[in-house]
């Protein structure tokens, strides 16, 4: 989860995550050099008497400064198109989870499963319990297995919302009529906590998504025990 002065993604918890997280880094440093590069020259050009007798032409210099951002942007989109479609391919999964936005709280279906569904309200934040997370924190929690391929399904109830949870890489749209699907893979136990991103009303801050990943032993025993 995000804590103070975290001025970085927060720490993956699935290996997509870990390859955005690449992708992220790859690319800033990419930045990193076009801005070096260019603010070098841009001082330069204030700090010299230069004047150039052949200005209208210069065929060589713009084959070289179409040549070589062409090249850096390849780079950039090649590990793109990569990550695009590792998001996006759903291999084989164990369970499928639904959820369904609404002003404004989250409901979960597990659709594998009979009658195992619920909403998922924000709590009133308690100071004095340690494990109670401001403004993150939900009455029922989804649970669910690590190292399981896990489809999500996606949809809302009244106006679009959006699925978010960083630490896992994912972020989907809840459309009202329409079912949009994704895949999670969380690699360790714990609590992640996402938020709905997509301006949805008065209280779109207040519907947190709060995951508690599980061995998949306590997951079985979990939904055994669910009344
Ligand atoms: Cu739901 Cu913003």
């Amino acid at each position: 989860m995000a804590t103070w002065s975290n001025f970085n993604l927060q720490n993956s918890a699935s290996p997509l995550m870990e390859q955005i997280i690449f992708f992220h880094d790859h690319t800033l440093i990419i930045l990193i050099m076009i801005t070096i590069l260019v603010g070098y020259l841009m001082i330069n050009l204030f700090f010299n008497k230069y004047i150039n007798r052949f200005l209208l032409e210069g065929q060589m210099i713009e084959l070289i400064w179409t040549i070589i951002p062409t090249i850096t942007l390849i780079f950039i989109a090649l590990p793109s198109l990569r990550l695009l479609y590792l998001l996006d391919e759903l291999n084989n999964p164990l369970i499928t989870l639904k959820s369904i936005g609404h002003q404004w709280y989250w409901s979960y279906e597990y659709s594998d499963f009979n009658s195992v569904e619920f909403d998922s309200y924000m709590i009133q934040y308690d100071k004095s319990n340690i494990n109670n997370f401001r403004l993150l924190d939900v009455d029922n929690r989804i649970i669910l297995p690590m190292n399981n391929q896990i489809r999500i399904m996606v949809t809302a109830a009244d106006v679009i919302h959006s699925w978010t949870i960083p630490s896992l890489g994912v972020k989907i749209d809840a459309n009202p009529g329409r079912l949009n699907q994704t895949n999670l893979f969380i690699n360790r136990p714990g609590i992640f906590f996402g938020q709905c991103s997509e301006i949805c009303g008065a209280n779109h801050s207040f519907m947190p998504i709060m995951i508690e990943s599980v061995s998949i032993k306590n997951f079985i025993n979990w939904i055994n025990n669910y009344s």
